[in-house]
């Protein structure tokens, strides 16, 4: 792998993986959306996405973003990943909402968007604040979301086996 691209992708995407993955650690919390159904007779939300999940991702992402911006030796760009990390945060309870919408249960999968949700909304952040731009950088932005649905799939296979999921995906 080349070098500066490994270096970009923990710059740019480690810090929103660590929020990504802490609510997972999360099993019964709060529902966000308190039960409530929607006008299609289908869950807002649904019960995958809980206040302590939310709040579990919002302090491992301030974590990872204090840890990498101290490594890259940039202040500012502590505020950058953290916001880009939040901005993930939502990115999977907009991707809860839509899949409700199309009747996608709870727990059962939406190839591609199930991975990438968080990279997608973190990304449109980063090309907001300037600090990555969609069609200069669409390569960087294409191998990283390969990257990351990679991880996925690899990490996700090790849970089932290890019976910390239920489900392979
Ligand atoms: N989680 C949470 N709160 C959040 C996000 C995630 O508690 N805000 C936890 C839930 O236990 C959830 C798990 O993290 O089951 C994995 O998240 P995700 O894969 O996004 O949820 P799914 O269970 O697949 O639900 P959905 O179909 O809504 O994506
Ligand atoms: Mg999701």
């Amino acid at each position: 792998m080349n070098i500066d691209f490994a270096v970009n992708f923990i710059k740019y995407y480690g810090a929103a993986m660590v929020a990504n993955a802490m609510p997972v650690l999360i099993k019964n919390g709060t529902p966000m959306d308190r039960g409530l159904i929607w006008i299609d007779n289908k869950r807002l939300l649904g019960n995958g996405k809980t206040w302590e999940g939310f709040t579990i991702g919002v302090i491992g992402s301030y974590l990872a973003s204090m840890a990498i911006s101290i490594f890259f030796d940039d202040h500012i760009l502590f505020f950058k990943l953290w916001l880009a990390s939040i901005a993930g945060l939502l990115g999977d309870i907009i991707e809860s909402f839509f899949k409700r919408r199309l009747g996608i249960k709870r727990g059962e999968p939406l190839p591609v968007f199930d991975q990438l949700d968080f990279a997608i909304a973190a990304t449109i952040i980063y090309h907001l604040m300037g600090e990555l731009n969609i069609f200069k950088d669409s390569w960087f932005i294409i191998l990283s979301f390969t990257l990351i649905i990679a991880l996925h799939l690899v990490t996700n296979s090790i849970a089932y086996i290890l019976r910390l999921k239920d489900k392979p995906w």
